[in-house]
């Protein structure tokens, strides 16, 4: 992997901090990429389903519920998650703090793209790529070996210790949705964690988004269309400002955030493990003109070293593998040198291609 950038890196929250008046022509998408707002055309169901924890955690109507929702959308919203609603609360805006910081203070700890630590503002290293309006700060929580908070942001002064504390919750609740998965799928309620590599070998990493106010939002993407290339993720969205849409047939959706609750996204490796039972769904963020949008987004992986293929429980003859196993620390580059690029990746692992 290159070890530097090909450009210079410019952070998007201090151009949208100049007052300019037009989006500058790095970040101006083509035309077929650009934003749309769909109504509902299709005479599908228009919004992302709402699952409560208590009703689906080892019950089988809920446990059919989280099926359809997988299959469907590959995203679903969860309440009554056992995260801490204070703590979400707290963990963002220490967040907001963050990036709020001057961008001198937040270059120390910019990224590259070698292992992509740290503050940045582009995924990618294509030369002369369009950009995403949106920063972030990417750090690696799991596993243990690679967990560094030195790398970690020391302002505000409670960050680090909230992202612990966030870090773990999620984690625990990462492991009961990776046991609910595995049984909605028909599988023995450890199976899918197996497959991962074991609670102790899994990977997560965070990752902050900040994306600033755009003076002409019609013209760009906060983040491009891409699916997670990982497990699971979970997104704690900005309680206050929508942005997230899903791709649902032909049309986008935008979540709209129920109130405390985490958003719950099917990866990549999840559509490989289930065969493409499960979807690892298209999504991408829009930016506006009036406020800025910081959400967290945890993704939870399986173990980076092992080949990661189709479970042997979920082939038939009808349905034999449709992907070839792959390493995760394999996989994750492709998307590193890119950049986001819709579903081309999980694609490109077809096992008839
Ligand atoms: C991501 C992502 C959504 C959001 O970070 O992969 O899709 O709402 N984020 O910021
Ligand atoms: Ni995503």
């Amino acid at each position: 992997m290159v070890a530097s950038w090909p450009e210079p890196i410019v952070s998007v929250q201090a151009l949208s901090q100049t007052g300019l008046s037009t989006v500058p022509n790095r970040y101006i998408k083509p035309a077929h990429q650009r934003p749309v707002y769909n109504s509902d055309q299709s005479g599908l169901d228009m919004e992302v389903p709402v699952l409560d924890m208590r009703d689906v955690w080892r019950k089988p109507e809920g446990l059919r519920r989280v099926r359809k929702a997988c299959e469907e959308w590959g995203f679903f919203q969860v309440v009554n998650h056992g995260v801490d609603h204070m703590l979400m609360e707290s963990v963002r805006g220490a967040w907001r703090e963050f990036f709020d910081l001057p961008v001198e203070e937040k270059r120390k700890y910019a990224n590259s793209p070698d292992t992509y630590e740290g503050y940045g503002s582009r995924i990618g290293v294509v030369k002369d790529a369009k950009l995403d309006w949106s920063d972030y700060f990417f750090l690696n929580y799991l596993p243990a070996s690679i967990k560094n908070p030195s790398k970690w942001p020391s302002q505000p002064p409670k960050i680090r210790e909230l992202i612990e504390e966030y870090g773990e919750e999620v984690r625990k609740l990462c492991e009961r949705l990776v046991e609910t998965l595995s049984e909605s799928l028909g599988l023995e309620p450890n199976h899918l964690m197996k497959a991962f590599g074991g609670e102790d070998k899994v990977g997560a990493n965070l990752r902050a988004n900040f994306y600033p106010k755009c003076p002409q939002p019609h013209l760009t993407l906060g983040l491009s269309s891409h699916s997670d290339p990982g497990g699971i993720t979970i997104v704690l969205p900005d309680e206050k400002v929508a942005g997230l849409q899903v791709r649902r047939g032909d049309c986008w959706v935008t979540v709209k955030s129920v109130p405390n609750a985490l958003i719950v996204n099917i990866g990549d490796q999840v559509q490989i493990l289930s065969n493409g039972i499960y979807k690892s769904v298209e999504h991408q963020v829009v930016v506006n003109s009036s406020m800025e949008r910081v959400s967290l987004a945890l993704f939870y992986n399986p173990r980076s070293d092992i080949p990661i293929g189709p479970v042997k429980e979920l082939l038939t003859e009808n349905r034999p593998a449709l992907y070839k196993p792959i390493r995760f620390e394999e996989y994750r580059l492709l998307i590193r040198q890119k950049g986001p690029s819709g579903k081309n990746q999980v694609d490109s692992l077809l096992a008839s291609t």
